[in-house]
């Protein structure tokens, strides 16, 4: 067996020893529920883990991660996600999580047929589509894969708003943030890109649901 997997078992039990020192009820009062504050929405990269990175604890944030951290409609994963964190947990804020050197946004940007991840990978390429002029205006490629990762996030953080389930939780005045972070990789610090949106005033016309269609 490889050794990583052993390890893993070795490890587990020396983490709950060391919870247990700290407090003798640890897991006993996480058995209890949660309500953790924060939906994270990151990429599935192993080197972006959402917890370590922001210093939380479990029972703090609820993740879903994807390749490219996106926000694709048709998803039923996210979109039950994120309807049990807004709708059940009641999370005060969305987080969506990009990071610089991402694979997923790389991988998008070149013309390489990879396989079945390339219907994913396409709605990158949309995002491309929709802010070529930005882009493409930048030479250095490094510095344009950058840009090209924030994009990517504010871009989600805009589907995020469209959905029905963020929209409805604003209509009913449900206090909820949806905001854009990038990761770096290289040197460990988190970026927040600024376009935290907390209504959708800024939606174009056809995005905005006003109240329920009634048949
Ligand atoms: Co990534």
């Amino acid at each position: 067996m490889p050794e990583i997997f052993d390890k893993i078992f070795t490890n587990n039990k020396q983490w709950v020893q060391e919870r247990l020192d700290q407090d003798p009820e640890y897991f006993k009062k996480l058995s209890l529920g949660q309500k953790p504050p924060i939906l994270w929405i990151g990429c599935s990269d192993s080197r972006v883990p959402a917890n370590e990175i922001t210093g939380t604890q479990p029972g703090e944030i609820f993740v879903h991660r994807n390749i490219a951290n996106m926000v694709i409609h048709t998803d039923m994963s996210m979109l039950s996600v994120l309807d049990y964190a807004v709708n059940v947990l009641k999370v005060k804020h969305i987080i969506v999580c990009g990071h610089y050197g991402c694979g997923g946004v790389i991988a998008a940007m070149d013309n390489q047929e990879v396989g079945l991840i390339d219907n994913w990978l396409r709605h990158i390429k949309d995002v491309y589509r929709l802010h070529k002029d930005e882009l493409d205006a930048i030479s250095d490629h490094e510095e344009k894969m950058r840009r090209m990762v924030e994009i990517n996030v504010e871009e989600q953080v805009f589907d995020l708003v469209k959905t029905s389930i963020v929209q409805k939780a604003w209509r009913k005045e449900q206090p909820l943030y949806v905001h854009g972070l990038v990761y770096d990789v290289a040197n460990g610090i988190l970026k927040n890109l600024d376009v935290s949106v907390h209504n959708n005033a800024h939606l174009d016309k056809v995005y905005k649901f006003s109240s329920l269609f009634s048949l």
